[in-house]
């Protein structure tokens, strides 16, 4: 679950990628048994139904043709009512049974279009199979045989559609939302990579509040609440608080700065749980997370600097070479994969981490300005 943002719109996820693997299993399946002894020939309506093709006919288990044509009829986010062909019907259909893939149909114009298109092509049989259906707005008389699934009349995208061409690689699809108030980024890297450093100088450069996890368990600690004596047992030895207390920990954070502009989350999320957790309960709040930008900096470089920190920083995790080793194995084996969690949202940006302070800020910059 999560909001992302393509051109000047924001779109939060609607329907998982497991869910619309299976229901396009599902009609591969359906049409597979009406059609066991022939071959059909899918014809796709391009653009739109790229992947909805792809995964389709690696679940059709008998013989098939594909094909594509092209029509146009969108522009950003309504109808334009006119549909224009781009890319034709360029082989012989005469007594084959042709079965349309749409993406989706929504007012139906295009479906109106494809049915013109294929009258004078002397097929056996024509048959639609769309992925989505808005039935809402749908306004003629044709027949569409197979409905993947009925939707609102929201607008979508993902999948193959797109929003002015952009959020076709998309795995879920992803519905129009309102624009999230807060800019929210997470602040990532191992142990010593000037997260803290960074973050301070970025907090005011964006008007930003700064999350440290780390900072709030060591006050904690310091004032021996108890969330601190808790959190200190598993802190000393180089360990990660467990998932639940922190997670509770940094929701009442957020809580508590009701007013903020967004947040420098730095810290967390350490694990995939956190992540998953962070994203949900900023998607209920209508937020999303603009990104994760991660300091990369070699780790002998990082050990060394630690070390230096740990001569005036009085932390107990700072000094001692072995614990340093430790936390880099907790990062490595809990925390790295959060790249692929996020780049999969399309959401990691890597930054290197070596150099000058203001060099490093700028870099980060660069890239925030355009979350
Ligand atoms: P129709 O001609 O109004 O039925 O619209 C069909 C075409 O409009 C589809 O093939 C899509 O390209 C586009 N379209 C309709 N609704 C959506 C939507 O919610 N998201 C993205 N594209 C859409
Ligand atoms: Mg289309």
């Amino acid at each position: 679950m999560s909001i992302i943002r393509l051109h000047d719109k924001y779109f939060k996820q609607y329907i998982s990628e497991d869910k619309i693997q299976a229901v396009v299993k599902k009609m591969a399946q359906e049409i597979g048994r009406e059609y066991q002894n022939e071959t059909p020939i899918f014809i796709g309506i391009l653009n739109g139904c790229f992947m909805y093709m792809a995964d389709f006919i690696r679940e059709y288990p008998g013989n098939c043709e594909v094909s594509f044509v092209k029509l146009a009829s969108y522009t950003g986010t309504s109808s334009t009512g006119a549909v224009k062909q781009l890319v034709g019907v360029n082989q012989d259909l005469e007594g084959r049974i042709v079965v349309i893939l749409e993406d989706i149909i929504d007012t139906g114009n295009t479906l109106e279009e494809i049915y013109k298109i294929f009258s004078d092509k002397k097929v056996k049989q024509l048959k639609i199979a769309t992925l989505f259906f808005k039935p809402d707005v749908f306004r003629k008389e044709l027949p569409i045989d197979h409905i993947g699934m009925s939707i609102p009349d929201k607008f979508i995208v993902g999948y193959g559609l797109d929003y002015d061409n952009l959020g076709r690689n998309f795995g879920a699809i992803y519905q129009l939302t309102t624009k999230p108030k807060m800019k929210n980024i997470v602040l990532f890297g191992p142990p010593g990579v000037g997260k803290g450093t960074q973050a301070a100088i970025l907090k005011a450069k964006y008007n930003l509040v700064h999350i440290s996890t780390g900072d709030i368990f060591r006050d904690h600690i310091k004032r021996q609440t108890e969330l601190g004596k808790l959190a200190q047992s598993f802190m000393d030895y180089g360990n990660f608080v467990p998932d639940n207390v922190t997670i509770d920990m940094l929701e009442s954070e957020i809580e508590k700065n009701p007013d903020a502009h967004g947040f420098i989350f730095d810290g967390f999320p350490r694990t995939p749980t956190q992540a998953v957790a962070l994203d949900k309960y900023l998607t209920e709040k209508g937020e999303l997370l603009n990104g994760m930008v991660a300091l990369e900096v070699p780790e002998e470089t990082l050990v060394t600097r630690i070390l230096e920190r740990g001569k005036t920083s009085g932390r107990a995790d700072d000094q001692d070479e072995a614990k340093i080793r430790h936390r880099f194995h907790e990062y490595h084996t809990k925390t790295e994969m959060l790249k692929d969690f996020y780049s999969e949202q399309h959401k990691y940006f890597g930054i290197n981490g070596v150099g000058l302070v203001t060099d490093i800020t700028s870099r980060l910059s660069q890239v925030i300005d355009n979350l």
